[in-house]
């Protein structure tokens, strides 16, 4: 059990978008939930998204897994890193390290990227576009943040796949110890190098791009179908200038553009199914053998547990309590089951469910998905 010691209600209100800034002490008496060896087991894993970064000499390398095992067996004692993403999907103790942060929004909440780097090992100077809470499990780590970046940080060519910038002044320069968290917004450069092994866990969050939005927003149209009409003007007349596209013209097909915007079902639908969806490979097994209904009941009625699979998200819009979207898809409730709805988004673990009639078969869809799972 991780516990911050802080209260993140004021900390949001004094840093969060705003400076970035060191929790001294942050969890008292941090212990790493995972060790170096597991997280380069993790590394060799398919699904799991990883990379090697050494820096000797000043020579930057950067490598993506899965990696072999002999990656692993002849390397330096200092000038190297290697990072893993979402490892809160696969190692459950890793896991909790998220939980002091669950009551922030989850559709903001990336993943808990964990890095292990020796002496002299880092990824360099760069700009993230996250919001991250970079906790300091064992080891030391001596971490530098420059101003916000207003377009004045050049990019280097040290490393194409590394993005990173030309030195920065330092507006914080300080050695993290284990339980220390330093907070980084959005756009403030930073780099951190290992003063002896050390490993780091970034909790991060993301907000979409206006970019991001649209761009799903049209695949989601073409999708569903919608907008499938053009623009129809039977009054049509004769034009002076007939290089022009008129006024009127011009708001009709700007009406075109936001008609389905003006949909709050759609829009609603969008959002919840885009939000839902992970970005990082969720560990899914649907079951070999489907569950029946019957099975579900019986599990259910003898007290039996369910727990959601770690990172999956799901998430119901505040005005519309009973229309649960998980993982990108849409599970509409009765309305008497807000209570499930609540517990399908706010539990990882569903307990003393009554097994009745509306239950039933939504778990049992959902068991079947692979989506939550028994024991
Ligand atoms: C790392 O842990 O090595 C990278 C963290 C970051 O700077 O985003
Ligand atoms: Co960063």
């Amino acid at each position: 059990m991780y516990q911050l010691s802080v209260n993140l209600e004021d900390f949001l209100a004094k840093y969060w978008q705003k400076q970035p800034t060191i929790i001294k002490g942050g969890f008292v008496a941090f212990s790493d939930p995972i060790s170096p060896e597991e997280l380069a087991g993790l590394s060799m894993e398919e699904e799991i998204d990883s990379r090697f970064v050494s820096n000797a000499n000043d020579q930057w390398q950067a490598e993506y897994g899965p990696f072999s095992e002999d990656k692993f067996t002849d390397l330096g004692a200092s000038h190297w890193s290697l990072i893993v993403q979402a490892v809160n999907h696969w190692h459950a103790g890793a896991a909790e390290l998220v939980k002091p942060f669950k009551t922030l929004p989850q559709w903001l909440f990336d993943d808990l990227m964990i890095s292990y780097s020796v002496e002299g090992g880092g990824v360099g100077p760069h700009i993230d576009q996250y919001d991250v809470f970079i906790v300091q499990g064992s080891g030391k780590r001596h971490w530098r943040v420059g101003a916000k970046d207003v377009g004045q940080y050049k990019e280097t060519k040290r490393h194409e796949a590394l993005r990173q910038i030309e030195s920065f002044d330092a507006i914080i320069d300080d050695v993290l110890e284990p339980g220390d968290i330093l907070y980084i917004p959005p756009g403030f450069p930073h780099d951190g190098y290992a003063l002896e092994p050390s490993m780091s866990y970034s909790v991060g969050f993301r907000s979409p791009k206006e970019q991001e939005l649209i761009s799903n927003f049209a695949d989601y149209v073409l999708a569903h179908d919608y907008g499938n009409v053009h623009m129809h003007k039977p009054e049509l007349s004769t034009q002076e200038h007939f290089g022009e596209i008129t006024s009127g013209d011009r708001e009709t097909l700007t009406q075109m553009l936001t008609s389905a915007l003006e949909n709050e079902t759609t829009v609603k639908d969008f959002l919840g199914c885009m939000l839902s969806q992970s970005r990082h490979q969720l560990n899914i097994i649907e079951p070999d053998t489907k569950w029946t209904s019957e099975e579900v009941a019986e599990h259910l009625s003898q007290g039996g547990e369910l727990y959601k699979v770690a990172g999956l998200r799901a998430l119901v819009h505040e005005d519309e309590p009973t229309m649960v979207y998980i993982n990108g898809e849409v599970f509409r409730l009765a309305e008497s089951q807000v209570w499930l709805a609540r517990a399908l988004t706010n539990e990882d673990v569903l307990v003393d469910v009554e097994p009745n009639t509306h239950v039933v078969p939504l778990l049992t869809e959902l068991l079947n998905k692979g989506y939550w799972y028994a024991e």
